[in-house]
């Protein structure tokens, strides 16, 4: 495999994920940031996920200094930047930075021009075209979707996602790193949310107007899905998790660009919680109130 050095921007949420996961999988990490305290706390969470790691494997059996070793080295390949010029000569750069598509393609340009001729750009984003990315990069055949789920370390999949421009080759390294890293890649071409949230994200949609509606309650619509579905959990229980904010956005842009789409349909009720300010667990409200990861 010709991916030895990976660069991952943002060490948010996802970012430490991806680089985790890709420290873990033996390749030499630099993990971006445009800002110190996000890139600290994205490093110590790293640190101590692997300890947390360690802790289990010993607890399963394997020798104590074999997993601390083991830690320590993944995290010893990691090497935390605030100079986007570490980048370039990564042989695949992630990019995990906010969901926007100016600041993303603005990035990616200023990425092609830094990095070597050879390096692969992906993208995490959960919903914009992986194609305007590549051609905003200059390098459209090197681009490609390798998008990860939260969290990245337990999610077991990967979307490696293609435009018509992505050439067969960085298609096949891309989805022998997602292997790599320990996940199971799955193929898709670049359409509006991919595979998991083109599903997703219309069904929460449907669960919101069933509740617009006054079908059935939040707390039914919840209980048929689990125990009629077997879902882990309901999909207005979902919507609180994803973030209501999140969800709109993800929304509003797919009906901007496919206006004629009738799975992408915007309830008021989300509009109206988003703009009171319930933007689901993170905000301590949604659809239900919650005390961090519980409802209360
Ligand atoms: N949260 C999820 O469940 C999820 C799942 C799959 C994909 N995604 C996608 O992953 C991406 C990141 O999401 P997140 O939830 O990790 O967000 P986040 O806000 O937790 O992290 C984003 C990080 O990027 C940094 N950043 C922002 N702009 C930057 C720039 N120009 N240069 C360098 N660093 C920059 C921020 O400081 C922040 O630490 C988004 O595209 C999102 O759609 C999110």
């Amino acid at each position: 495999m010709a991916i030895r050095k990976v660069g991952v921007i943002g060490c948010g949420l996802m970012g430490h994920g991806i680089v985790q996961v890709a420290a873990q999988g033996g390749f030499d990490v630099v993990a971006f940031e445009g800002d110190k305290g996000a890139l600290d706390k994205g490093l110590a969470r790293i640190e101590k996920s692997l300890s947390k790691l360690a802790e289990k494997a010993i607890e399963k059996g394997k020798p104590k200094e074999q997993a601390e070793g083991d830690a320590k080295a993944a995290f010893g390949r990691i090497r935390g930047s605030l100079d986007k010029k570490d980048l370039a000569d990564c042989d695949l750069v992630v990019e995990a930075i906010v969901e926007d598509l100016d600041v993303k393609k603005k990035l990616f340009a200023e990425l092609g021009a830094l990095c070597k001729k050879e390096t692969i750009f992906a993208s995490n984003t959960s919903s914009f075209p992986i194609g305007v990315m590549g051609d905003a990069s200059g390098r459209p055949e090197r681009m490609v979707g390798l998008h990860f789920f939260n969290p990245v370390q337990l999610m077991k999949l990967v979307e490696v996602v293609r435009s018509s421009k992505t050439s067969d080759d960085v298609f096949a390294q891309a989805r022998a790193f997602g292997e790599a890293v320990g996940k199971t890649p799955v193929s898709c071409k670049d359409t509006p949310g991919f595979v998991v949230n083109r599903l997703l994200v219309p069904y929460m949609s449907q669960a919101l107007l069933m509740l617009e509606r006054g079908d059935a309650s939040k707390e039914d619509i919840d209980a048929a899905m689990q125990l009629g579905c077997g879902y882990p959990m309901g999909p207005l229980t979902l919507t609180d998790y994803v973030g209501l904010d999140t969800t709109l956005s993800i929304l509003e842009g797919w009906v901007k660009t496919y206006p004629d789409e009738p799975a992408f349909k915007i309830p008021a009720i989300l509009r109206q919680k988003v703009k009171e300010g319930k933007l689901g667990r993170k905000t301590g409200e949604g659809f239900y109130r919650w005390e961090g990861d519980k409802k209360s």
